[in-house]
């Protein structure tokens, strides 16, 4: 049985009365619509820990279009399911008023990498992920935190951000999961019509595809894809295309 913790309070209190600590709890932070990529951290988490802890949040700091945050897909009764499915011992799922009683008056600010790649065009994007991060991080007091390389930019930042602080968790990265078709599994697939799903394709395909970033960005544009960036980083190509009205991210190692 999952068990449902709505409050900082009742998470302070259950940690006491289940005696858990650090090492052995770990922590999947999520916003829900949950998928296979979702699984396989939860899956890790639970072969690692005693005892995991995932939260559902729309955290609607991380959200600089508001149209996004209004259909940011929520899917809570098959969300659930799936983490009593894969024994996930504690869902955490809060609300606005309790993550951010100042408002976002504090807020964690990277200077550097958070204004390239993603952050170039979605301002204040990752301020929010990392204060939302920081937030969940101690309240949760886990030893481990799960994140995907799915959104590489965001896992970079968390381990920054928790090196940079000297936070006690350890940051774990975890490698993409893609449907059979070569599409990365994101929450925002869901907003796909069936053909652009499929002209989605093309954007995986060409980044695997042994060719320049300048050469790809070309070729996604005359396919007729939006292209924020296709850029080398880190040994690997990292790019964001919109397919119709749909932001969609991914990476592959070269
Ligand atoms: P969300 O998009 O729900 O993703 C939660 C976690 O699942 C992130 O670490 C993300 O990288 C990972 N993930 C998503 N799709 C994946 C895939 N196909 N393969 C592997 N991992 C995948 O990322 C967020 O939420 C938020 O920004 C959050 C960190 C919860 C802060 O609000």
């Amino acid at each position: 049985m999952t068990r449902v913790i709505k409050t900082v309070k009742e998470w302070n209190e259950l940690y006491k009365s289940e005696n858990l600590s650090a090492s052995q709890l770990g922590f999947v932070p999520t916003m829900g619509a949950l998928h296979r990529g979702h699984a396989s951290l939860i899956e890790k988490s639970v072969a690692d820990n005693r005892k995991t802890a995932v939260s559902i949040f729309v955290n609607p700091t991380q959200f600089n279009d508001s149209n996004d945050l209004q259909k940011y897909p929520k899917t809570f009764e098959q969300d659930f399911a799936m983490l009593e499915e894969y024994n996930v011992d504690y869902l955490f799922f809060t609300s606005y008023e309790e993550l951010y009683a100042d408002k976002f008056a504090y807020q964690v600010h990277e200077n550097s990498f958070s204004k390239i790649l993603c952050g170039a065009f979605r301002s204040g994007h990752f301020d929010g992920v990392l204060t939302v991060v920081l937030k969940l991080l101690n309240i949760i007091k886990p030893g481990r935190a799960y994140f995907g390389e799915k959104d590489y930019q965001q896992y970079k930042l968390v381990k920054g951000m928790a090196e940079a602080f000297f936070l006690q968790t350890e940051i774990i990265a975890c490698p993409t999961v893609r449907d059979e078709d070569g599409l990365a599994l994101s929450s925002r697939n869901l907003l796909l019509s069936p053909e652009e799903r499929e002209f989605a394709l093309n954007f995986p395909r060409l980044l695997k595809a042994n060719k320049s970033c300048d050469e790809i960005k070309f070729e996604l544009e005359q396919l007729g894809f939006k292209v924020d960036y296709i850029e080398e980083y880190d040994g690997r190509y990292l790019g964001a295309v919109y397919a119709g009205k749909v932001r969609l991210i991914d990476n592959v190692i070269l």
